[in-house]
């Protein structure tokens, strides 16, 4: 018996919600002192020059203090300019599937929480009706993720913090052409068991078709697929696919 039933027609309230936020969210004290031009043009040049994620790995790699402040502009980034509407629907689609659990205060986890933008949207929207925990390996990510969100549980992995409800996954960087170098059966592992019975796990991803096969190939042998579909196409912007995944 699963632990959760999925809305399919969500209260449209819930797009509204997310919509407000993030209108708000633009306008914000903090958001504005972060986002000063210069590290938008920085970000802005990193992105143009298609050599950003290299950069970053690089900075990185070098435990280079630009990293952190890099990794907060590109989110920031991604708020206010190219993503911004896909970010509202995708975090719509993502609310449809939390409102649809039916524990009081259900716990969910945002793996690959990077920068914790979603982290502070969630927040804002859902207040204390989710218990939300931000998961990322890189440091650099989590600090700027704790300074978004003072009180929030943020750490480098799902391990030993209990079962989830439901775990959502954001552009994890095992969609970007390096999955197949990854341990994806490790992480369909890690995942199955951080979950509750019949728990959710959730994906925005861009992977090309044939990646997606085999990544469910993997991943179902663990999970149902419950839906894969192209939520969102603007031109700025890489295809979104959700995937949605229940816990065997
Ligand atoms: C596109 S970012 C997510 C941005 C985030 N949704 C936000 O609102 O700021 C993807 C993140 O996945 C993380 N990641 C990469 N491999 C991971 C893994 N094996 N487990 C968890 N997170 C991982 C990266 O460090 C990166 O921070």
């Amino acid at each position: 018996m699963p632990a959760m039933k999925i809305i399919q027609t969500p209260g449209g309230d819930f797009t509204q919600k997310v919509e407000a936020r993030l209108k708000q969210l633009r306008f914000h004290p903090d958001f504005l002192r972060e986002r000063n031009e210069e590290v938008i043009n920085l970000t802005r040049e990193f992105i143009e020059s298609g050599g950003k994620r290299e950069e970053i790995h690089k900075l990185r790699g070098q435990g280079h203090v630009e990293a952190s402040r890099l990794w907060q502009a590109c989110s920031e980034y991604a708020l206010i300019k190219d993503t911004y509407p896909a970010r509202v629907r995708f975090l719509s689609e993502l609310l449809k599937y939390i409102g649809g659990v039916t524990k009081d205060r259900p716990k969910v986890a945002d793996d690959g929480c990077g920068g914790g933008v979603d982290l502070f949207c969630l927040t804002h929207i859902l207040g204390d009706a989710v218990e939300l925990v931000g998961v990322d390996p890189d440091g650099f990510a989590l600090n700027v993720a704790r300074d978004r969100n003072p009180g929030l549980e943020l750490r480098e992995s799902l391990g030993d913090a209990g079962k989830f409800d439901l775990v959502y996954c954001d552009f994890v960087d095992w969609g970007r052409g390096r999955m197949t170098e990854y341990d994806v059966d490790g992480k369909r592992d890690e995942w199955s068991a951080a979950l509750a019975e019949g728990g959710l796990l959730i994906q925005n991803v861009d992977f090309p078709d044939w990646q997606r096969e085999t990544y469910k190939d993997i991943i179902s042998t663990s999970f149902n697929p419950l839906r894969d579909e192209l939520i969102q196409t603007i031109p700025e912007f890489e295809d979104c696919h959700l995937i949605v995944f229940e816990k065997k």
